[in-house]
């Protein structure tokens, strides 16, 4: 896939008016992780995500037509604070995207961003700041050069500029669930960008819930950068990336048929390989912490008890992720409140579930 397009230039004897365009757009879970990449942001095995709903960044993109040209002009807000660090991580992004859009360079850009979650909640904002912005550019390009009119192209665009910031975030682009990476289980699956398999999944993940578990809002120890790139000298690499191929078809099946057994058991054994190829990475590392394991105990133990299909998942942190239908939404949030929040931050937990994708404001 190329997108470098030489002609999207504008036209400076006709500038467009200055103008905004906003995207609201979620974070996501995954259920079969994406952990080891090669290249420029490629994965070396193919993800399946759930796209949440309540964990979201809004991000408003403004431009004006400026006068000189070469290089990138920004002011960056995060929730009305100007951030240097955002600013200058946004910048380094945009002069990558040049070829593909060289107009940002005739262009002067305030970006205004915040996220629906606390700052300090320890949940990971790159997906869905990073998609976010990703639309916000593919809209840009529409508006100014009306280059993006077909849908597809449209979330293929964005999907694939989103991965480019951040690898998981190309996933945040689709409605439900999506898959990134080749997969001989998804017909048109790719490494550069993900694709929408909302419409394979039984019709209870469409009333699906995330409750995130705040076990610690700090940050990571390690970051997810450095936690790939460890997985080039992990012994276990390639076993676990030829696992993950192979049970993509599985889980597809099971959500197909709506197998919540099969479903939970992929979604905790992924998030124990993960946290396990942490702890046999040299130099190895732990991100979970009591309090994630004395969760998914609980977890095990009410499960057996109730018989409720009620599953843990991990990001590359210690925070849990409880999954789970619709139907038992009060079960589970009397289980939480009364057995799981004394092992959460200040007893913090968000409430999430699987969402409609992002949405233009
Ligand atoms: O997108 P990154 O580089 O932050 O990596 C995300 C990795 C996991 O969250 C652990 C798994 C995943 O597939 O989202």
């Amino acid at each position: 896939m190329n997108y470098d397009n030489p002609r999207l230039i504008l036209d400076s004897s006709n500038p467009p008016e200055p103008g905004g365009i906003t995207w609201r757009s979620p974070s996501n879970i995954a259920i079969i992780k994406y952990w080891g990449k090669y290249g420029v942001q490629l994965p070396q095995n193919p993800s399946l995500s759930l796209t949440l709903a309540a964990a979201c960044t809004d991000t408003r993109l403004e431009y004006e037509m400026r006068e000189n040209t070469g290089g990138i002009e920004l002011d960056f807000f995060f929730h009305q604070q100007p951030n240097e660090a955002f600013a200058a991580k946004i910048k380094t992004y945009l002069e990558s995207l040049v070829p593909v859009f060289p107009f940002l360079e005739q262009l002067k850009f305030t970006i205004y961003s915040g996220n629906s979650f606390p700052h300090s909640a320890g949940i990971a904002s790159s997906a869905s700041a990073m998609s976010a912005l990703a639309l916000a550019l593919c809209s840009l390009e529409d508006l100014l050069f009306g280059t993006l009119k077909e849908p597809e192209a449209f979330d293929r665009k964005a999907s694939w500029l989103a991965r480019l910031g951040s690898g998981s975030a190309c996933r945040s682009i689709f409605p439900h669930a999506a898959v990134w990476g080749e997969s001989r289980f998804v017909p048109g699956s790719s490494n550069e960008f993900a694709v929408p398999v909302g419409d394979r999944l039984h019709e209870l993940f469409k009333d699906f819930h995330d409750d995130i578990l705040i076990v610690s809002a700090d940050e990571k120890a390690v970051s997810s950068r450095d936690g790939h790139a460890l997985m080039e000298a992990n012994p276990y690499a390639a076993t676990r990336y030829e696992q993950a191929r192979t049970r993509m078809g599985t889980l597809l099946d099971a959500m197909q048929a709506g197998d919540l057994g099969t479903f939970g058991k992929i979604a905790e054994d992924e998030a124990l390989t993960l946290h396990a190829l942490m702890m046999c990475s040299n130099p190895s590392y732990i991100l979970m912490q009591p309090g994630t394991l004395a969760i998914i105990d609980r977890v095990r133990a009410w499960r057996a008890e109730t018989g409720h299909p009620v599953y843990f998942t991990l990001d590359a942190g210690p925070n849990v992720h409880l999954l789970y239908p619709g139907e038992i939404v009060a079960e589970v949030r009397g289980f939480i409140e009364e057995e799981l929040t004394e092992f959460c931050e200040n007893g913090h937990y968000l409430q999430d579930w699987v969402g409609e994708g992002p949405e233009e404001l």
